[in-house]
């Protein structure tokens, strides 16, 4: 197949695309200006230069290929530069999903978040617009709805590296958020965290598969842990031993409202809000499908936070 991939300069594109080369797909994808480090080297893969509302460049793309990947994706917005959750969740998918249909590609792939829903965050309502409308078109779609993903960045930062710079080599205790003002719950909300490797198998092992068309799919590691856990275990990871104190998840969100606005400041208020709601779904429909046996969030798969690329 030849398969357009938008996001493959990305942590999770770039394993999809190391994916589909490994399978003997050919690969064209974007890549927009200032990325081109990023890009995969490859005799199968076409580099096309441009941006999301390049109309000319979202053409080229999608030419002649067979399915399309959309792993475009940001945790926070910065208006005032064009960087937007509806630019890159929404807007980016309608064009892209025209150009598919005009150029007669069926095949759409959509990588979507665990959480997504209409009255949401910007980010969860926006990503649910853009599953809401490739739904509606003619397309052999499927979407899948990752929790945090973790695996080796490969000299970038994911899930597991992003903590362990913020909280586990800090040196102040992690904080166990609670909601309210009781601390009788902090650092119980849950996540799945999922492996990059196995999305990347999953998202290209759907490719050909009928059966997995006009589906939903929640891409969710098999152990569902609490923060608590997960920062247990990524201090192990670590060599580390780390005190945990309760902190108050509306202090942290008064402070992120007022200073979200600076890229420096490693937290936004909706991220908070939906680290709170916990992250944690059932992946074992599509692991299931396609046989693949998913890589715990354990301390001997975190290696690569010990030494990094
Ligand atoms: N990682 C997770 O834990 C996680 C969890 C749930 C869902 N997801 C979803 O999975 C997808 C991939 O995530 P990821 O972790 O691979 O994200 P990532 O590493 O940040 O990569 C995001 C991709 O989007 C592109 N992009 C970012 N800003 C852009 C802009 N202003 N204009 C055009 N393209 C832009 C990036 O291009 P450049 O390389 O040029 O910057 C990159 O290819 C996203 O849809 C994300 O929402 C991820």
């Amino acid at each position: 197949m030849r398969v357009a991939v938008l996001g493959g300069t990305g942590f999770v594109g770039r394993y999809i695309v190391d994916e589909l080369l490994r399978q003997g797909h050919s690969v064209n994808v974007l890549i927009r200006p200032g990325s081109g480090h990023k890009a995969p080297e490859s005799d199968n893969c076409a580099l096309i230069a441009g941006d999301l509302d390049d109309a000319a460049a979202l053409e080229q793309l999608v030419a002649d290929s067979d399915a399309v990947i959309y792993s475009v994706g940001i945790l926070r917005e910065f208006p005032d530069q064009g960087i937007s959750f509806q630019a890159l969740h929404y807007d980016g998918v309608v064009r892209v999903a025209l150009a598919a249909e005009q150029a007669g590609t069926k095949r759409f792939l959509l990588m979507s978040a665990n959480g997504v829903k209409p009255n949401g965050t910007a980010y969860q309502r926006t990503k649910y617009a853009a599953e809401e409308h490739i739904r509606k078109l003619g397309l052999n779609w499927t979407v899948f709805r990752p929790s945090v993903i973790f695996g080796d960045p490969r000299g970038g930062m994911e899930f597991a590296s992003h903590l362990k710079q913020e909280i586990i080599d800090s040196p102040l205790p992690a904080p166990l958020f609670y909601p309210g003002l009781i601390p009788w719950r902090s650092g119980k909300f849950t996540l799945s965290p999922v492996h990059v490797q196995d999305v990347a198998t999953a998202v290209v092992g759907v490719l050909d598969r009928d059966d997995a068309s006009q589906r939903i799919f929640h891409l969710c590691g098999p152990s569902t842990l609490t923060w608590k856990d997960i920062i247990y275990i990524l201090s192990e990871a670590c060599g580390k031993s780390k005190l945990m104190f309760p902190a108050p998840a509306l202090g942290l969100g008064i402070a992120a409202s007022v200073m979200e606005r600076f890229d420096w400041f490693p937290l936004t208020k909706d991220q908070l809000t939906m680290l709170m709601e916990g992250n944690s779904c059932d992946g074992r429909e599509i692991f299931d499908l396609l046989g693949i046996k998913p890589v715990v969030f354990e301390v001997e798969n975190l290696g690569y936070l010990k030494n990094p690329q």
